[in-house]
């Protein structure tokens, strides 16, 4: 059984006054996600311990963190540790996202120092992956996705891979308004469970959740989530606005 569940990214959005109002006003409208249904806040590093206080007494809910360095500690100034926001009460943290790998220049070898500091701290990474217009148009992206995913993950024991979430986001589609259709999420999650089946095995591969991320909104996610592959989405703009995101965490599917 494979966990559904909407992530939403805030980015570099909201300050800590309408971050707390926000949450409160997702839990008030949604307290419990039915079962096998979780939501994640990735908020901004410095707001992870008060998103922490507000979920708490909310089964489903968690927090995430945006980002983590890929060093454990040491004289990095302004940088935030895995440990760190760990301690702060972070379940979850995002690694690889586009904006990181094209701003930041993270490259897929410093995201599988990111992944294994995030498993040595119990916090759960949704590892990002996703092409760009012209590779898509290229028709190369699987290729490309295949290999974002085997330089950063494929190091990992069956029993660590079990604990990653993946996140499929093509560039393209990011605060574009243009997503992928419901088919190309499809075909695309469908072609990462065989690679990662073909390393891990079919029931490994099976277990492991797969989101789709790119303009998900309250009007598309049904949609996009019943496909048999999607387990849920990673919500940058839309997660922003109570009424929208609530309406995400509705069209998740029963776990399958
Ligand atoms: P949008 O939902 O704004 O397209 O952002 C997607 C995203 O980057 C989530 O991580």
């Amino acid at each position: 059984m494979r966990s559904q569940i909407a992530a939403a990214n805030w980015k570099m959005n909201l300050d800590f006054k309408q971050g707390k109002q926000l949450i409160e006003e997702i839990i008030s409208q949604e307290p419990t996600p039915e079962a096998g249904k979780k939501v994640v806040f990735a908020v901004p590093a410095l707001y992870i311990r008060s998103a922490r206080k507000k979920v708490k007494n909310n089964p489903g809910y968690s927090v995430s963190a945006q980002n983590i360095y890929h060093k454990k500690s040491g004289a990095f100034t302004g940088e935030i540790s895995a440990e760190m926001v760990a301690s702060v009460g972070a379940e979850y943290v995002i690694i690889g996202h586009s904006e990181r790998r094209e701003y930041f220049n993270e490259t897929n070898g410093i995201l599988a120092e990111k992944i294994n500091l995030a498993l040595e701290n119990n916090l759960t990474p949704i590892f990002c992956c996703g092409e760009s217009l012209p590779t898509r148009e290229a028709g190369t992206q699987n290729e490309f996705v295949a290999g974002q995913i085997s330089e950063s993950l494929f190091h990992l024991s069956a029993e660590q891979v079990l604990k990653i979430v993946i996140a499929y986001e093509p560039i393209w589609a990011i605060g574009t308004g243009k997503t992928a259709t419901a088919e190309q999420a499809q075909q695309m999650h469908h072609w990462l469970r065989q690679v990662l089946a073909k390393k891990y095995g079919q029931p490994i591969a099976d277990q492991i959740s797969i989101l789709y991320g790119g303009s998900v909104k309250g009007s598309n996610a049904q949609e996009i989530f019943s496909q048999p592959d999607v387990d849920g989405g990673l919500v940058g703009g839309a997660s922003l606005v109570a009424s929208e995101f609530v309406t995400i965490i509705r069209a998740l599917k029963k776990s399958v």
